[in-house]
């Protein structure tokens, strides 16, 4: 008997249940899927939540005469294009004939407990003991091919996951030009949409927009997921706050291009799809083969924008993320980037190492210019070889300088780019992804290597993999600066060039994984010139990202509140560095760039050797302090208050989870001539208890916290920011 997915066989309803969600779906008398409801939970689903179809009159009638009914009139859960659906379809196929409309009916199901991986592909996980089961429905078409539909709920999560799986039972071979993840049609169309949108050094803005008739689409072209929009949507009701009211919340377990669109039809219903992008995609299945989509993950909640968030964060920490790390304390670092760009020796690193060490520091991260003859940014991406005149000692020297003053190594790499001047383009100038005839396109002066190429993704693998069986490495900052251009490949066939851009992914993936097993003692974090590919397939091989370039702390009051509506604070990083700003030039107070960071993984990238004594003091005092509340700041419930897309404010707090500890950060952005002193209702609380502030030592009722407000007095001046510990006392 499964517990949390029924099938109702009278009326061939599926219920999928999580602990407060209800998802169902039904096969139509004429043998499609039909979508019935998402939503909180009922406990109980019976054919009486079968929809009225939405006629109108015109339409076309579907085939099945008997039935007279038109697929445009139902809210599907798989659609196709044609027989009488005009909206988007999820799925596009060719077949050798030239026929490209195909219906897909039920065929078959099957309901197990657990899940099964995703061959090739990261996907959210079951750990035993998990309250987890898995639908798989086949759907057959009259030309031999078969979707599978795969479903999984996570009951403890509240999170249902959605992919699809292509197989060509026919015995000619088939093109398949789109594959969404995941569809639903909702019956009503008054809804708003929330995505996250920006550029370099301005990544997770929040953007709202209400949906009228027409199509909507957050998507990427670039081959990474990309700065300027990321796969996460959130679709709400329009009275929603951060903590009330019913918000949905859907997001792609992938790092290349993708599209999550809305769609929303003449009679007002919506169509939500996510998925790898159709944009120059065409994949050649042979008779026999079959294509796995990336998964969609899939959530809902009554509590507002501060729910959907919380089952993310937990569901990507606890079920995504993977290896020691996962729950691990995540080190204090020090990176050198923004202290020496790359003009270091080893004088100057040991230099800033002795600095770092008397601060607290556990990881020295020695950034971009340690191989190859890399002074700057034009040479020597693929020479993953130590340059022994910056580096006399070579990495394992410097370590040993480290490992004295008891911290460890961390390097960075950037394995998917070459230099036009470097040893490997001279060997291997074929190597790069270039449309024949044609000059490659540069970015960052780099090109990109075919990674779907083995012999590519090998040299890589071996060269990443021999500087780590070499020397004592703990952490990797995995990079990647650039935009694909040039997507064509010397090894595909004229019929496969339209697999690169997913090829690409699939080998970044492989080397991942690779890595992942063979080094399971070393930290992953991910990179794309701050967080261009911060998305949840890169953290299921690298459990933090360097959330943006942007460094000052203004505007990553905005740039990290945006990011906690999708990702959880164990997933991004925050370094203090230097004032004025590298990026934008701004002055802020040491304490602004401390208390901005403080809530996530916390680093430095300054140059400590300018530091003054009294800064140095700061720094040394926040390094113990975050180490004894980092269990809580790095995975406790995050809740944001204040939103500083909004208001003049920028305020979160994190909670651990038996309540007895959190800290809340809150910041005024711009001062105002009769400045204010505001009152900040805190949130996720234990009421009834009483909580002590540490800083002043006074006492409050968790009552009064959460309805009349902290008090706050911001001192003067732009980006100006408190950060409040508070522990039980009772
Ligand atoms: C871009 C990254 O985001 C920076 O932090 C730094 O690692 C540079 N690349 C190095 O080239």
């Amino acid at each position: 008997m499964n517990k949390y997915i029924n099938f109702e066989e009278k009326h061939g309803i599926f219920h999928l249940k999580t602990e407060n969600t209800s998802y169902a779906l039904k096969i139509h008398d004429s043998g499609h899927l039909q979508h019935l409801y998402y939503g909180a939970l009922i406990k109980v689903i019976n054919d009486s939540i079968i929809p009225f179809n939405q006629e109108f009159n015109q339409s076309v009638k579907h085939h099945d005469t008997k039935l007279n009914f038109s697929l445009e009139e139902l809210t599907l859960e798989y659609p196709g294009y044609g027989f009488s659906d005009f909206r988007e379809s999820a799925y596009e196929l060719e077949l050798k004939n030239g026929i490209s409309q195909m219906e897909f009916t039920y065929s078959r199901h099957e309901i197990y407990s657990g899940k099964k991986s995703l061959e090739g592909l990261p996907a959210v996980y079951y750990e035993s003991g998990d309250n987890t089961e898995s639908l798989e429905i086949t759907c057959t078409s009259n030309n031999g091919v078969e979707l599978i539909l795969k479903y999984t709920a996570f009951y403890d999560f509240d999170i249902i996951t959605r992919s699809v799986l292509v197989r060509n039972n026919s015995v000619n071979p088939v093109n398949l030009t789109k594959l969404a993840s995941c569809s639903i049609d909702f019956y009503n169309s008054d809804y708003s949409f929330l995505s996250l949108t920006g550029k370099w050094g301005r990544e997770k803005h929040v953007k709202r927009q209400d949906l009228t008739a027409g199509k909507y689409s957050i998507e990427s072209r670039r081959g990474i997921s990309g700065h300027h929009h990321n796969p996460f949507l959130a679709v709400f009701e329009k009275n929603c706050s951060e903590d009330s009211g019913n918000v949905f919340g859907f997001n792609l377990v992938y790092s290349g291009n993708f599209l999550s669109s809305l769609e929303v039809s003449q009679t007002e219903m919506l169509r939500v799809q996510l998925g790898i992008n159709p944009f120059k995609f065409r994949w050649k299945l042979n008779p026999g083969e079959t294509f796995q989509s990336p998964e969609a993950v899939l959530t809902f909640s009554t509590l507002g924008f501060n729910g959907i968030s919380q089952n993310f964060h937990k569901v990507f920490r606890k079920r995504l993320c993977r290896g020691k790390f996962r729950d691990a304390e995540r080190p204090v670092i020090y990176n050198n980037w923004e202290a020496t760009y790359f003009d270091f020796d080893d004088a100057k690193l040991e230099n800033l190492a002795e600095k770092a060490a008397e601060l607290g520091v556990e990881i020295f991260v020695l950034d971009d210019g340690w191989f190859g003859k890399r002074n700057d940014d034009r040479s020597s991406l693929g020479d993953w070889f130590v340059n022994t005149g910056k580096l006399q000692k070579g990495l394992s020297g410097f370590a040993e300088k480290l490992s004295i003053r008891n911290m460890k190594l961390g390097l960075w790499f950037e394995p998917e780019m070459i230099s036009e001047k470097s040893d490997l383009f001279s060997a291997h100038p074929d190597w790069i992804f270039q449309v024949p005839g044609t000059k490659p396109c540069e970015g960052r002066y780099q090109f990109v290597l075919d990674f779907s190429r083995k012999e590519v993704t090998d040299y890589v693998y071996e060269r990443v993999s021999d500087i780590l069986r070499n020397n004592p490495i703990s952490y990797i900052k995995w990079d990647m600066n650039r935009a694909l251009t040039d997507v064509f490949s010397r090894e595909l066939g004229s019929e496969n060039q339209g697999e690169l851009f997913h090829r690409y992914v699939l080998g970044l993936y492989s080397v991942l994984e690779k890595l992942n097993c063979d080094f399971p003692d070393i930290l992953f974090e991910s990179c794309s010139s701050g967080g261009g590919r911060l998305d949840p397939g890169m953290l299921y091989y690298m459990p933090q990202t360097w959330t943006s370039d942007n460094t000052d702390a203004g505007e990553r009051m905005l740039i990290q509140y945006g990011t906690s509506y999708a990702y959880p604070q164990s997933s991004f990083t925050s370094h203090v560095s230097e004032s004025p700003n590298h990026q934008i030039n701004r002055i802020t107070k040491i304490s602004d760039r401390i208390n901005t960071a403080f809530l996530s993984n916390f680093g430095l990238e300054l140059n400590l050797m300018k530091l003054s004594e009294a800064e140095s003091m700061d720094l040394k005092k926040t390094i113990i302090k975050y180490k004894k509340s980092r269990k809580t700041v790095q995975y406790g419930d995050f809740y944001r208050i204040l939103n500083p897309f909004e208001s003049n404010y920028s305020s979160w707090l994190i909670i651990n989870n038996v309540k007895d500890e959190f800290i809340v950060f809150t910041a005024q952005l711009k001062t105002e001539s009769d400045y204010r002193k505001i009152r900040l209702k805190l949130k996720g609380l234990d009421s009834g208890r009483k909580y002590m502030e540490l800083n002043s030592g006074k006492i409050y009722h968790a009552d009064m916290l959460q309805n009349a407000g902290l008090p706050v007095d911001f001192d003067k001046g732009d980006f100006s920011s408190k950060l409040f510990f508070f522990e039980a006392v009772d």
